[in-house]
């Protein structure tokens, strides 16, 4: 099925094959995100950035993503100058934005936003983070580093570390591994656990989910360390975030008895996870997931809106 036209909202909306064709699509899109060569195929469309959140990577890895393919955008980068300061609801945002621009990208504090925000319009939503929600184009760029690392997705033994409860990245990602049969090891404070709600969802695929609190255990046997913030602006009160803070750190270490092609990722921004010595090893991959963010989001900016016509249904 065609990509063409539709909504991002979840990483469920895409299937396994969706996933791999925008994979490989995104290998073949960088020379492009470098700038070595040069395509067109968004040369007549106005693509919306609505972020209500701060963002610099998602925001300017999907400006970047646009430009590169020839496209243009239009931006609400502060929603300090919105007229949501103003009082405006996010659906009224939306109705205009959809006549202005031929996609929305969204980031809203609000889980469901993004949601609501595909029903209001009748250009395709990509959903650039919902609160705690979903963050699926942070999961393709996340599969798409690990694809790069070890050729494959399937079998890889995957840490998932830090805020599990609150951080979205690891909701969708831990979906689309267990879609690529990868094992899932959690570790994370008590109280940042999974929730249930996403438990729920993966075990139906089979996935065994491994609990391992002890960080030194948990990076023994793994491939991939996903290292997570602890995402303070998402606790009801500042005194339950004191409890965490700082309750988990990656150094040289830590990762003294890793597998030596072990890779260490982080969507980012880091606020003190990773210690900056970590940088210099070969385990450090973030830079590098940063950076395929760019031929990612081309891939699939392209796959949404790369023809003529980019309304949905058609
Ligand atoms: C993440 C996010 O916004 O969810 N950042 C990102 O998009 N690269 C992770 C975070 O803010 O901790």
């Amino acid at each position: 099925m065609s990509l063409h036209g539709r909504d991002v909202i979840s990483i469920r909306d895409l299937s396994r094959p969706e996933i791999e064709d925008l994979l490989a699509s995104a290998r073949r899109m960088i020379p492009y995100a470098e700038g070595k060569r040069a395509i067109h195929p968004l040369a007549d469309k106005i693509v919306a950035m609505a972020f209500f959140e701060p963002s610099t990577r998602t925001r300017l890895s999907f400006e970047s993503a646009v430009h590169r393919l020839g496209g243009h955008c239009i931006t609400i980068a502060d929603p300090l100058v919105s007229s949501l300061r103003k009082g405006e609801s996010l659906s009224d945002t939306i109705h205009m934005l959809t006549s202005y621009s031929d996609a929305i990208v969204l980031r809203h504090p609000n889980e469901g936003s993004a949601r609501l925000a595909a029903r209001v319009s009748e250009r395709p939503v990509i959903n650039a983070g919902d609160g705690a929600g979903q963050h699926p184009t942070q999961t393709l760029l996340d599969l798409a580093t690990m694809q790069e690392a070890f050729g494959t997705l399937s079998g890889l033994r995957v840490v998932l570390l830090g805020d599990l409860r609150y951080g979205r990245t690891v909701h969708s990602l831990a979906y689309a591994l267990a879609l690529f049969g990868a094992q899932l090891v959690l570790s994370s404070p008590a109280a940042l656990r999974l929730p249930d709600e996403v438990r729920d969802q993966l075990e139906p695929m089979g996935v065994k989910l491994e609990e391992e609190d002890q960080l030194h255990r948990a990076v023994r046997d793994a491939d991939v360390l996903y290292v997570t913030r602890i995402q303070k602006e998402r606790f009801p009160d500042e005194a339950e975030y004191l409890k965490v803070a700082g309750s988990y750190r990656i150094d040289n270490g830590v990762l003294a008895n890793a597998k030596p092609r072990l890779i260490v990722l982080h969507p980012l921004p880091r606020a003190g996870e990773i210690a900056p010595e970590v940088d210099a090893t070969p385990h450090a991959a973030y830079f590098r997931q940063a950076f395929l963010a760019v031929p990612v989001r081309m891939a699939l900016l392209e796959a949404l809106l790369g023809s003529p016509k980019a309304r949905k249904g058609e």
